[in-house]
């Protein structure tokens, strides 16, 4: 395992490296490698190289890269591809996950968990959000609240989430939580969203240092970084077991219409009448607990602080916004929103406008890998009319980042041409103030109008 941690810690270093050398040698592939800045970069790569979508070759493997919308289509609707499992399986900290795994066992995680996402689960989520909005809004009225936009917004998230899939967390830890004043039960040294959040910070740590070197680092911060993993996986054990109580009771009484997320994997963890092997073990139930935690409020939070700045960035939207949600709401009182009255209609105007143009610019994943199955057959793909036959093991990356800032697809409205001052190096892009919020620049809900 560790012999496979290695690649990461090197690629860092190189890097490094890299990105000291002179713009001139590295600016037509280098942006394409790093993953922390392809948000930052958008389209540029590709218009600079002056292809969507091309191969890259080398002695370790084929690579496609793509920001070409049909390319994409075809990588997402072809269920022949598969995930580069190799890749994604960092993410099988306890135990094996849907995005972590291929195939039969991925396909096995997506049926069990699939029923949760319902109109149903919908419904409890705009109630439970509409209350959790106003106790943000209360945590956002601090002085201080701008330095901790994205731990406030990470905080709600999380606390909203666990409440509807776990039936874990209550409103009042969300106050608490909001204040940064977790309560930390006996025998943790951490709470809940402390561990949680700690792990997330620090998991390239957790993946690429053994765990006993950790436990052992004369680094405060290893140490930490090992509590938040020991810990979390702690706080998941218990929800687990508290949960397996309640569900063998229902299996005397018969199934309960209102089952959450994790009655779906508990269920599917234990042995009853029709069921008499159980589906998961328990690491696999630990792992999509672990996975569902993280994927389930990561990419809100992110979106939610990406909205909450843009806003401000465009004071003019901020108040179209305000006038859609007088019209609509009038002067009814959150306890009365509903999904069923009001979703519709709201996204409907310009709040489900500034929704989908901030996932348009701040896309929550840059890049989503798909592969060509290493033991499958080759597979085709079309470019521009144009037929090629990708070989088994070839990763396909494609750049949602780009997609969504393409020119073709995303013309400047008022030119019907990209507006974008041209700069003569990639890396100019960085310190240029025109074009290095160019995502904010652009925004422009009225696209979706
Ligand atoms: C703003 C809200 C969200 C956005 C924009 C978003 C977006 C995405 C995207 C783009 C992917 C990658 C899909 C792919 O690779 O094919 C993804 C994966 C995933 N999301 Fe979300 N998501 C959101 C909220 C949620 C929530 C609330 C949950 C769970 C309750 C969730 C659970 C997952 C899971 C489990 C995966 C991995 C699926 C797999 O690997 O098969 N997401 N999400």
């Amino acid at each position: 395992m560790f012999v496979l941690r290695k690649p990461r810690m090197a690629q860092s270093i190189v890097v490094l490296v890299l990105k000291s050398l002179p713009a001139r040698l590295t600016r037509n592939w280098l942006p394409f490698l790093l993953f922390n800045e392809i948000w930052h970069n958008g389209y540029e790569p590709f218009e600079r190289l002056g292809a969507d979508t091309f191969l890259a070759v080398s002695p370790g493997g084929l690579i496609l890269y793509t920001c070409d919308a049909d390319v994409n289509v075809q990588l997402f609707r072809d269920g022949n591809f598969g995930k580069p499992v190799e890749l994604m399986s960092i993410l099988n900290i306890y135990g094996p996950t849907i995005t972590g795994t291929d195939g039969p066992e991925s396909r096995l995680y997506r049926k069990i968990t699939g029923p949760f996402f319902s109109e149903n689960t919908l419904r409890r989520v705009f109630t439970q959000s509409a209350g959790g909005a106003k106790m943000l809004l209360a945590a956002l009225m601090r002085s201080d609240a701008h330095l901790h936009l994205r731990s406030l917004s990470a905080r709600l998230s999380l606390n909203t989430l666990c409440q509807i899939a776990f039936g874990y967390q209550t409103d009042s830890d969300l106050v608490r939580g909001l204040a940064f004043q977790d309560s930390i039960p006996d025998g943790k040294t951490l709470s809940y969203s402390q561990a949680l959040h700690g792990l997330l910070k620090n998991m390239g740590v957790i993946l690429d240092v053994p765990h006993w070197m950790l436990r052992m680092s004369p680094f405060q911060s290893h140490r930490h970084a090992i509590a938040c993993y020991s810990e979390l996986g702690s706080y998941m054990d218990q929800l687990k077991q508290a949960r397996q109580i309640t569900v063998a009771k229902t299996l005397v009484h018969g199934t309960s219409s209102d089952e959450d997320l994790l009655d779906l994997l508990i269920h599917a963890g234990v042995s009853s009448k029709d069921q008499p092997t159980p589906l998961l073990t328990n690491r696999q139930v630990i792992g999509q607990i672990f996975l569902f935690m993280f994927a389930g409020h990561e990419a809100n939070a992110n979106l939610l602080v990406s909205i909450i700045l843009i806003l401000a960035c465009h004071p003019e939207i901020q108040a179209a916004m305000q006038r859609d949600l007088d019209r609509l709401l009038g002067d009814t009182v959150p306890g009365t929103w509903s999904y069923d009255k009001n979703y519709s209609e709201l996204m409907h105007s310009t709040v489900g406008a500034v929704i989908n143009e901030t996932l348009r610019l701040f896309t929550v994943i840059p890049v989503l890998p798909k592969c060509v199955p290493p033991d499958g057959p080759w597979l085709p793909i079309t470019v521009k009319g144009q037929t090629h036959l990708l070989p088994p093991g070839t990763v396909a990356l494609s750049n949602t980042s780009a997609t969504h800032r393409h020119p073709k697809y995303w013309p400047d409205r008022t030119t019907g041409t990209a507006q974008r001052p041209r700069s003569s190096f990639w890396s100019d892009t960085r310190n240029d103030v025109r074009q290095r919020p160019y995502a904010a620049a652009d925004f422009d809900p009225f696209r979706f109008g």
